[in-house]
């Protein structure tokens, strides 16, 4: 059999070097068929080469054009943010697999994208829905009770008494346990992850909202769990290595020999699991309501974090000022239906609210 030839969207990134990692180790299972950089560049040999950013020049064709040919088989999505959306349907309409680390494309758009995934489904790569999908192969939907993610808690939840105000851009990057890009860093800082991932779980399983909650585990060595009907738990536990889900995703159904050193009995000792502190940490709130709201209301979650992180990173707004911005934002949308134009126009409208307004 050829090998499986892929295309990573966001291959100068945390999540696309990794990916290419994976790749490089097993030659004879994976190829790398194409590649998106950026500013930065990979020095890696594709058949397809695209450089830029979504929007600039041909960036968009071009990547529909390593999309759409027959040659590629899966594409990994590795292109942080809302501008991953259009990429993602692409693939799928064009019946490929996806593999995606792009939490944001199912918090926007989860049900229009579970529709276009159809049968095939789409394979996860954040950790915590790797772990999810692993418990979930073999089982029935029916018997699942309850989704469990875990979290970090990020660099501030084990200090109650910092205040959130006066937090630096560099103290906010300082994740205790993941290296990975600078929008997910942040998320992870103000927990906003947390709620994201859960929107994202909810489309990837067909779980409802409420029967999803979120714990924090600071040892980050149990990715997530599933609860079932009769009472019993299922965990999936490693190592912190993104290389383990992105092999996961790149391999189904197999696994890759060796992918990340073994979790061994010593690394389960002293784990710990606490509740989230929603009145310090509101986001995981502000995305079940917004995604309970349904329409663009989690496209204005999204967009809104999305424009807050940035200022929060360009020093405009304090650390507790994101979560008043997503707030704001959502307080004052007046509601839509959820088509693909809608949606996008959600988006669009939550960024101009964000600039006309002066809310950042
Ligand atoms: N990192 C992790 O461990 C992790 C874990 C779980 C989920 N995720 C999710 O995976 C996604 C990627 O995260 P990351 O940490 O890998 O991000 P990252 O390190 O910031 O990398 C982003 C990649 O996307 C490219 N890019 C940035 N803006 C772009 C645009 N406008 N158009 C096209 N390409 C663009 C960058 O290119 P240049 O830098 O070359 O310009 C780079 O290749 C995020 O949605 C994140 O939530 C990440």
């Amino acid at each position: 059999m050829r090998p499986l030839n892929i295309a990573v969207l966001g291959a100068t990134g945390s999540i696309g070097r990794q990916t290419l990692d994976v790749i490089y180790r097993n030659p004879g299972r994976f190829k790398l068929f194409g590649l998106t950089e950026g500013v930065r560049s990979t020095n890696r040999k594709a058949t397809y080469l695209v450089h830029g950013h979504a929007g600039e020049a041909d960036f968009d064709a071009r990547v529909e054009a390593m999309i759409a040919d027959p040659r590629c088989d899966l594409v990994v999505v590795a292109i942080p943010g809302g501008r991953a959306l259009m990429p993602t349907l692409a693939a799928l309409h064009a019946g490929k697999e996806v593999a995606l680390a792009t939490k944001e494309v199912l918090v926007m758009a989860g049900a229009l994208v579970m529709k276009a995934a159809g049968e095939r489904g789409i394979r996860p790569i954040d950790s915590e829905h790797s772990a999810i999908w692993q418990c979930l192969w073999g089982e029935e939907r029916a018997n699942v009770r309850r989704l469990i993610i875990t979290a970090s808690g990020g660099p501030f939840w084990a200090h109650p008494d910092l205040d959130l105000d006066r937090v630096t851009v560099e103290q906010a990057l300082n994740h205790p346990r993941w290296s990975m890009g600078p929008k997910v860093t942040i998320d992870s800082a103000t927990l906003m992850n947390k709620g994201l991932e859960l929107i994202e779980a909810h489309h990837l399983f067909g779980i409802s909202l409420d029967a999803i909650s979120v714990c924090i585990h600071p040892q980050s060595v149990v990715h997530s769990l599933v609860e079932f009907v009769d009472g019993s738990l299922k965990a999936q536990l490693g190592r912190p290595d993104m290389r383990l889900p992105i092999g996961v995703a790149l391999a189904y159904p197999d696994r890759l020999p060796d992918a990340v050193p073994p979790t061994t009995l010593q690394d389960l000792s002293g784990l710990e699991f606490h509740e989230l502190d929603e009145s310090r940490f509101p986001s995981v709130r502000l995305a079940r309501e917004a995604a309970g709201k349904g329409g663009g209301h989690p496209a204005v979650l999204n967009a809104a974090n999305e424009e807050a992180v940035n200022a929060f990173v360009a020093r405009d707004i304090p650390f507790s000022g994101i979560i008043r911005v997503v707030e704001r934002a959502l307080s004052a949308f007046p509601g839509c239906g959820g088509t693909l134009d809608e949606i996008l126009e959600a988006d669009r409208w939550a960024r101009a609210y964000i600039k006309e307004n002066s809310v950042v």
